[in-house]
Order: C-alpha cells, then sequence, then structure tokens
C-alpha cells in the first residue's frame, strides 16, 4: 500500500486523512500524544489502516525520523503537513520554530523519500499576506538553509508573534515554491494551501476576536470556513486532475483576502 503522511492530527488533520486515507496506509504524527492516540482510533474505527509517530516539527532529527518511517512503510504518495502553531498558542520564537523552521524540515527530510507521483501539500495561512514584502527578507526565507532561518529572523517582530507568524507562513508559501524545483527534478510535486479563519481549535481562537468575526461577515462567502473545505482542496491538488500544478499556493478563504485589499483601498466600508 501507498503511504500517506499526515502532520497535526486535531484541526484539519483529522478530516483530511479521513477524506484522502482509504486504501492507503495512513502514518499521523503530532507532538501531543492524546491526539495523535485519540485521531488513529477515530480512523481505525472507521477501517483505515493507521500507524502513529510522536513528532516535534523543530527537531530536525524527529523530522528525518518521520520521513525514514514512512520511507520504510511504502511509496510515500502523499506528505500534508497541517502541524503548527497559532500566535496565540505561543511566543515569536516558538512560532518561528515550528511554524517556520518546521516546515522547511519537513520539506527538506521528506525530499530525499519522494519519487515519480509523489505529492508534498503544505498549510500555509492566509495571514502570509501581512509579512514585509523586503526582497532580501522574501529571497533569504525561500533560500537559507533550514538551520540558518532563525538567524533571519532573529531581527524580525521577536516581540510580536502575530506578525512572527505572518512572517513564518510567506516563508512557507515561499519555501514551496522554490523546494519545488528539487521536487521536480524527482517527478514529485509540492504545494501549498493557505486558509482563511477554519472553524478548528485554533480558528475558534481567533473568531474570539471580534474584528475577525466582522471581517468574516464581510467576505464574499460571508462564513468561516470548514476543516472539510480545506480537505477537499488537499484532495484536489494531490489527484492526479492537479499534476500541472506545483510550487503554487492555493488560497482557500472564501474570499477574505480580496475582502481585506478592498477595504485597504477605501472600497466596501461598512457592507
Ligand atoms: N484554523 C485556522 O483558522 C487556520 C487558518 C490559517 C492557517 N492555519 C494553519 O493550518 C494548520 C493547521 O491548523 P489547525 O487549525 O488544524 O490547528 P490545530 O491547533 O487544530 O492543530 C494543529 C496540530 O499541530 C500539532 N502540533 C503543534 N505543534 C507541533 C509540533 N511542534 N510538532 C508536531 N505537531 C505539532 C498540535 O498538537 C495539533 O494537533 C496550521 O499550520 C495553521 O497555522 C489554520
Amino acid at each position: 500500500m501507498d503511504v500517506i503522511v499526515i502532520t497535526g492530527t486535531s484541526g484539519m488533520g483529522l478530516p483530511i486523512a479521513r477524506r484522502i486515507g482509504s486504501g492507503h496506509q495512513l502514518l499521523l504524527a503530532d507532538i501531543d500524544d492524546t491526539r495523535l492516540d485519540s485521531a488513529a482510533q477515530a480512523l481505525r474505527k472507521d477501517g483505515l489502516t493507521v500507524a502513529t509517530r510522536l513528532l516535534d516539527v523543530a527537531d530536525p532529527q524527529s523530522v528525518t525520523e518521520l520521513a525514514q518511517q514512512a520511507s520504510e512503510l511504502g511509496f510515500i504518495r502523499a506528505i500534508v503537513h497541517t502541524a503548527g502553531l497559532s500566535p496565540l498558542m505561543a511566543d515569536a520564537a516558538r512560532v518561528y520554530a515550528v511554524d517556520l523552521v518546521g516546515t522547511a524540515n519537513i520539506i527538506d527530510a521528506f525530499e530525499g523519500h519522494v519519487g515519480a507521483g509523489s505529492v508534498g501539500v503544505i498549510i500555509a495561512s492566509m495571514a502570509a499576506v501581512a509579512s514585509p514584502p523586503e526582497p532580501e527578507l522574501e529571497r533569504q526565507l525561500a533560500l537559507a538553509p533550514s538551520a540558518e532561518l532563525m538567524a533571519v529572523v532573529s531581527d524580525y517582530f521577536a516581540d510580536n508573534s502575530e506578525m512572527a507568524y505572518a512572517v513564518a507562513k510567506r516563508g512557507n508559501q515561499l519555501r514551496v515554491q522554490q523546494a519545488a524545483i528539487a521536487w521536480g527534478a524527482r517527478g514529485a510535486r509540492l504545494v501549498s494551501v493557505s486558509p482563511g479563519i477554519i472553524s478548528t481549535e485554533m480558528g475558534r481562537l481567533e473568531l474570539d476576536k471580534p474584528h475577525v468575526a466582522e471581517m468574516l461577515r464581510q467576505t464574499p462567502m460571508g462564513r468561516v470556513g470548514t476543516p472539510e473545505d480545506i480537505a477537499a482542496a488537499v484532495q484536489w491538488l494531490i489527484s492526479p486532475a492537479a499534476n500541472y500544478i506545483t510550487g503554487s499556493d492555493l488560497a482557500v478563504d472564501g474570499g477574505a483576502i480580496a475582502m481585506q485589499r478592498a477595504v485597504g483601498w477605501g472600497e466596501n466600508q461598512g457592507s
């Protein structure tokens, strides 16, 4: 059986696993063993074949061991990286370590194990749009060795986890774009998905902010996204129907970025 690896098992990870895991060997990974076991048990009850591994994406050795285990289980058909922290869950240093460096660790570690037909999907965020558009920062986020990324961002928003999250997520998009070249040389694709506010534990923390709820009301879709909206996008991205798509970011945000830009331009005020 081909292998599908999913990091992060609580919010988006579980519905993604349920949607794309059938007929494959699933390998779930999370830093939290209670969440990991509960997701594995739920999926096994649904008849899916599930292995688990404790993982800290911020630790390169832990990520290397995950990729090794996946490769020993069989051909890696897909790796979907949802593990992450929101700015309300950690300080800027930990947000950078998990969301920026952790994602770079995943891309690095799996590159050596993917082959023709493999697909990597990295969950970034619409928050990336708030990262400073500085060309040198963007070049470094895209290309600096993973072990040097913390030094790249050390001067940026060390006391502001919200902006650190924006920089980390922009880093995800840029790194996917550039790493897709090396993945392509192996016949594999690598893409990112940038969700808007999604109704997971992480998203609900954001929804508690009145301006976020108001922002959502104004979006073209007028509602919070569901984890199933993200799972549907991931299912399509890993399918043959998307086999000319690599290095790209897909916004799945109900039009939130479009509306933020319109408001910035003085359009749709108070609508
Ligand atoms: N929920 C939203 O509104 C939203 C919006 C945009 C982007 N995102 C991004 O989507 C992804 C998934 O978010 P979610 O809503 O499912 O979050 P979640 O908090 O529900 O789940 C994240 C999972 O990652 C795990 N995790 C945290 N740190 C880890 C580490 N160091 N190593 C391994 N696992 C770790 C957690 O234990 C948890 O199971 C994240 O990257 C997040 O930044 C979420």
